[in-house]
């Protein structure tokens, strides 16, 4: 069985956006693969080491999700990063052999250190953010890695490194493919892209009457200003959700109804609430147990982390041999 290892940085509650993003992805791939997925709370530290306070509870808050969602303890490890020193040791390591231009011609670097200005983001630590990312997923011996596209460029860095390993010491690690996961860019209420920070996303933990109420008042195609203005589904946020979670029926019946100004809005996006709220069901009850019993989601971290410490020990015991230390 080949193996996939992917990371999240600890985001607290997921939404909508995440669970047809990476989640319902890993959720499949955990059928055929052996799978390590990891809350990446020491890539948090890279951005956000003037505020760690939050992180712990941002990892509860997401593993909880990620149990109720379907990730099964059973086929997965689940762990936290910190938890298992191995991958600062590899990170080390491949810092020694990480030219430093290969780190800042870096795409991802460059964007981040534009956009997040409000961050001293000048450190050694945030530069190295694609090493530590490199040892994350090779020392499981990685074949797979399942990231969005804004993550490639560092999975294409990992196959440096490697190449770079195992052609200076001695072939052990296997090059990693990106898995590129298919987003659907999920707009979120305000038509942007779904994001806690621009507070407009519908959260796989929202009552119902909550998911009604943000999406009852979901942007829609702006060209429709009044009841008798025709609209166009295509220009219309609320409709990509349609697309995920009607029927071919409904789509159709939407569609003409919005074109010919058949139906109102609310009308049209009631159809579509309906499912999303019905989707989520299994989900609020898987989480509604696990919040009577929070000791769950700390067992089965301490169980991944002791599955994923076991294979990252024989890897280093394997790095140390090589290198003769
Ligand atoms: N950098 C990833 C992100 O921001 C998280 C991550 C850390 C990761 N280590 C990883 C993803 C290893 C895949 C494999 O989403
Ligand atoms: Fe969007 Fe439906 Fe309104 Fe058309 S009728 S603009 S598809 S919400």
């Amino acid at each position: 069985m080949e193996t996939i290892v992917s990371g999240a940085r600890p985001t607290g509650r997921l939404h909508l956006g995440h669970l047809h993003g990476a989640l319902k992805n890993w959720i499949r791939l955990q059928e055929n693969y052996r799978c390590y997925f990891f809350v990446a709370d020491w890539h948090a530290l890279t951005t956000d080491y003037a505020t760690p306070q939050g992180i712990g509870q941002s990892t509860i808050e997401m593993v909880m999700d990620w149990l109720s969602v379907g990730l099964d303890p059973a086929r997965s490890v689940l762990f936290r990063q910190s938890r298992v020193k191995e991958h600062a040791e590899l990170h080390l390591i491949y810092s020694m052999i990480t030219p430093v231009p290969w780190l800042e011609r870096n795409p991802t670097y460059k964007e981040q250190i534009k956009e997040l200005t409000g961050k001293d983001l000048s450190t050694y630590g945030f530069l190295g953010y694609p090493v530590l990312q490199a040892a994350d997923i090779t020392i499981y011996k990685a074949n797979k890695v399942p990231v969005g596209v804004d993550q490639a460029p560092h999975v294409e860095l990992t196959r440096e490194i490697v190449r770079r390993f195992n052609q200076l010491y001695r072939s052990i690690f296997p090059e990693p493919e990106v898995l590129l996961t298919e987003t659907q860019k999920l707009p979120g209420l305000d038509g942007r892209k779904m994001s806690k920070s621009y507070g407009n996303a519908v959260f796989l933990s929202d009552p119902p009457a909550e998911i009604d109420r943000k999406l009852s008042r979901m942007m829609t195609d702006p060209a429709r200003v009044k009841r008798t203005d025709p609209g166009e589904p295509e220009k219309c946020p609320a409709f990509q959700l349609h697309k995920i979670y009607c029927t071919p029926e409904e789509i159709e019946f939407v569609s003409t109804g919005c074109r010919t100004a058949g139906i109102g809005c609310l009308e049209c996006k009631k159809v579509m609430i309906k499912h999303v709220i019905e989707d989520l069901a299994p989900f609020r009850e898987k989480r509604a147990q696990l919040e009577k019993r929070p000791e769950v989601v700390e067992e089965v971290l301490q169980a991944g982390h002791q599955a994923a410490q076991k294979k990252a020990s024989e890897t280093m015991s394997e790095v140390r041999e090589t290198l003769g230390l």
